[in-house]
């Protein structure tokens, strides 16, 4: 998916961010209110994940509420009118419905009849899955100005009576609105520069959820054996920033800003430490959301963009790992 051009002479079309917008329910969860459920600490979570608290979306309120809060704020963010945007693509675990796409109902409530819309399944990868396509399509001609969103409401998969997995997730969603230009070709060029994504369906159940519409004609709940995912993560996740930095041909010195997967504070301290990479660099928000699966990427980026951390021409890493296992990385500059 390197969109590198060898020849410095030809123009390449790149998939240049335009607007970014986020949305987190109101209700907040703190470690301490869940030790009122289940037999947990406010200082076992933190020790162990780094989560202080997490948002939990109110009853009723949907993944494509959630999205279209988000897909409004980036439409707004860059200037745009939701007409304008030609293809939807929406990274989720926990769809509106079974089918169709949550992404056509989004594409219905944004007012838009023309392009496409579908839904992206790699659980926590699903961001990195959505934005890769995202620029495959854009850089094929096939799509202008794409929305790009990450939402889930996982507290509607949770066991509540499992310490074990409940205490890790929240809900949100995050967008991006992306628009095709001509670039040199070069990593000079602002938009996506390499990406890459991968999976080893080996570990199907180490993280998955025990129903489906074909298996049990039930929803189900998340189970996981965290230590099993633990292991995994830091390896996956190290040889997928180094393997998108040497498509792009860039150290990762040059990087300045790494947006992780929001899973587990101690997952990314552990990839800092391998990889050799600046604490001050990394982008951290999972104290404040929890695991929000495909919607951590974005969330985080947009607290970063707003912030004023990272600024136009900042080149940005984007990575994530989660069931299948999947995996994946985005080279930006912003
Ligand atoms: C989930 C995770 C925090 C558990 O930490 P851990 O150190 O591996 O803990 P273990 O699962 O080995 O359990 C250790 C003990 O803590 C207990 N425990 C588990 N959850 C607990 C909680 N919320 N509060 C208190 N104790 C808890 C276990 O029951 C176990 O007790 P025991 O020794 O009496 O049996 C850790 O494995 C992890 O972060 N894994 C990755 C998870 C992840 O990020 N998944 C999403 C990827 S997208």
């Amino acid at each position: 998916m390197n969109a590198k051009n060898s020849d410095s002479h030809m123009t390449t079309r790149r998939a240049v961010i335009k607007g970014i917008g986020s949305y987190l329910p109101e209700r907040v969860m703190t470690n301490d209110d869940l030790a009122k459920i289940v037999d947990t600490s406010d200082e076992w979570i933190r020790e162990r994940t780094g989560i202080v608290q997490r948002h939990i979306a109110a009853d009723g309120e949907t993944t494509s509420d959630l999205a279209m809060h988000a897909a409004q704020r980036a439409l707004a963010d860059a200037g745009m009118q939701a007409n304008e945007i030609d293809l939807i693509i929406l990274a989720t675990s926990t769809p509106d419905n079974t089918f169709p796409a949550t992404a056509t109902a989004i594409q219905a409530r944004l007012g838009i009849t023309h392009g496409a819309a579908f839904d992206i399944q790699a659980v926590c990868s699903g961001f990195i899955f959505a934005l890769n396509t995202a620029n495959s399509l854009m850089i094929t001609g096939q799509a202008d100005n794409v929305l790009v969103i990450g939402a889930e409401t996982f507290s509607r998969i949770l066991d509540w009576e499992d310490r074990g997995t409940c205490v890790l997730f929240g809900d949100g969603a995050g967008a991006l609105v992306l628009s095709a230009e001509e670039g040199s070709g070069e990593n000079s060029d602002r938009g996506i520069l390499a990406g890459k994504v991968r999976s080893d369906g080996r570990h199907y159940d180490k993280l998955y959820v025990d129903g489906g519409v074909s298996s049990t004609q039930t929803v189900g709940k998340l189970r996981m054996q965290g230590p099993e995912v633990f292991k995994h993560a830091v390896k996956n996740i190290s040889s997928i920033i180094s393997e998108t930095a040497e498509i792009a041909g860039i150290t990762m010195d040059e990087v300045d800003w790494f947006v992780p997967h929001q899973a587990n504070k101690r997952i990314l301290d552990g990839t800092a430490r391998k990889l050799k990479l600046a604490p001050e660099k990394i982008v951290i928000t999972v104290d404040k959301h929890g695991n929000t699966s495909a919607a951590s990427v974005p969330l985080a980026l947009d607290v970063a963009v707003k912030d004023g951390r990272i600024k136009k021409n900042d080149l940005v890493l984007l990575e994530a790992m989660g069931g299948g296992f999947t995996w994946g990385a985005v080279l930006l500059r912003w």
